[in-house]
């Protein structure tokens, strides 16, 4: 993978054309861009301040234990989600070909970005199916944001057979509903119509026959927010919690580019705004299946991530990082993941990964309040 992250510099957002399709395609360079950059990370999750207990008598050993997770009825190697990213753009095709690829070598699952863009314009359809192409057994999650569920100032909903072609685009295991009312309200061209999203979210469950996914980026999911989604059939969340990647900082930069100032003031405002993850984790375990992303680092990361009740972790800007660099550093990050992970599950005595969840605990710091006001 040759694509750099300056590749995509230069492109200016065109606040004034919401539903233009270079425009949308132009945001996606932006948000690769962006994301690159160490400015767009918050400071930090908490996962630091949850300590798994030492067990100094293991009862296996360590290259015995089993990694495996169960994942919307799917058998992954290693309990890991490549977080969708991207597509809709010509560096995206290169991007997600490699990440597929890492994805179906390590038996893992992996997020596609919103595919808007290829519903609205076929000619890039090929930046996301190119995922399926090379990775034709790996476990792949189509995906759509909310705000295009319901009709915007300018755009129309996405219709039924809109929401079956996402899916069949990339044949996709599962069909994922972003949630990212955080960076529309900063982003200049944003869609803050949320009227009916939960009805809408509803009507995509009963439309897809594949299960679906409600993932947030970056605010988190309360513990009252994945009721509401369990009881509308939603088959698992993405809690998308605090603590990574800020696309309200990344807007703000946007949204300061184009002279936007008054965006660019709200954004930086609410760069701290959200649920750290691992408080969103340990509110909605117990509600259903959680993918734990946001501002997860290692192996130790995610271990701490299921010790809350996670069934898989999602890792973001790692990856694109890596993808970016290329010759192999992906297989040497998903290596040193999956060893840190075993590491983790040996010290603490399990035999599988999913034992981390009894393992014994000690959680301090700020993120012991969320996650006891959170958990109430
Ligand atoms: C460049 C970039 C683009 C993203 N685009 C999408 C998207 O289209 N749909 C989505 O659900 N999440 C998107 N995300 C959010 C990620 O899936 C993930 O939730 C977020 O990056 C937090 O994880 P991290 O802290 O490990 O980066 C994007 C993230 C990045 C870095």
């Amino acid at each position: 993978m040759s694509a750099r992250p300056d590749e995509a510099a230069g492109a200016v957002p065109d606040p004034s054309s919401p539903t233009d399709i270079e425009a949308i395609e132009r945001r996606k360079a932006d948000h690769l861009r962006l994301a690159a950059s160490d400015r767009h990370q918050s400071p930090g999750a908490g996962w630091e301040d949850i300590h798994l207990v030492h067990d100094a008598l293991p009862v296996t050993d360590a290259e015995d234990i089993d990694l495996g997770a169960e994942l919307l009825g799917h058998r992954l190697r290693l309990p890991l989600v490549i977080a969708g990213m991207t597509g809709g753009h010509p560096m995206a095709r290169d991007l997600n070909a490699d990440l597929a690829r890492a994805a179906e070598r390590h038996a893992i699952a992996m997020g596609l970005g919103s595919q808007r863009a290829a519903l609205r314009d076929p000619s890039v359809a090929n930046t996301y199916s190119v995922a399926r192409d090379v990775a034709p057994d790996a476990v792949l999650l189509a995906n759509v944001g909310v705000s295009q569920l319901i009709d915007q100032r300018g755009e129309r909903a996405l219709g039924a057979s809109e929401l079956r072609d996402a899916v069949a685009m990339i044949r996709a295991n599962a069909l994922v509903i972003h949630l990212n009312y955080l960076e529309e309200s900063v982003q200049p061209e944003g869609q803050r119509r949320a009227r009916g999203a939960l009805e809408a979210i509803a009507a995509a469950v009963r439309t897809v026959d594949v299960p679906v996914v409600l993932k947030e980026t970056g605010g988190g999911i309360s513990r009252e927010v994945a009721i509401r989604a369990r009881d509308e059939g939603v088959a698992a969340l993405d809690v998308g919690g605090y603590g990574g990647t800020s696309f309200a900082s990344i807007e703000a930069e946007r949204a300061a580019a184009a002279g936007d100032m008054e965006r660019a003031r709200l954004g930086e405002t609410f760069a701290h705004w959200g649920i750290p993850t691992p408080a969103s984790v340990a509110a909605c375990a117990d509600v259903l299946p959680v993918i734990a992303t946001g501002g997860l680092r290692s192996g130790l990361d995610a271990a701490r991530a299921i010790a809350l009740g996670a069934t898989a972790v999602g890792i973001g800007r790692p990856m694109l990082q890596a993808a970016m660099v290329g010759d192999g550093a992906l297989d040497r990050w998903i290596g040193a993941f999956e060893h840190e992970l075993r590491t983790a599950v040996f010290l603490t005595g399990g035999r599988q990964a999913r034992d981390l969840r009894s393992a014994r605990r000690v959680v301090m710091g700020p993120t012991a309040v969320w996650l006891q006001h959170m958990t109430d």
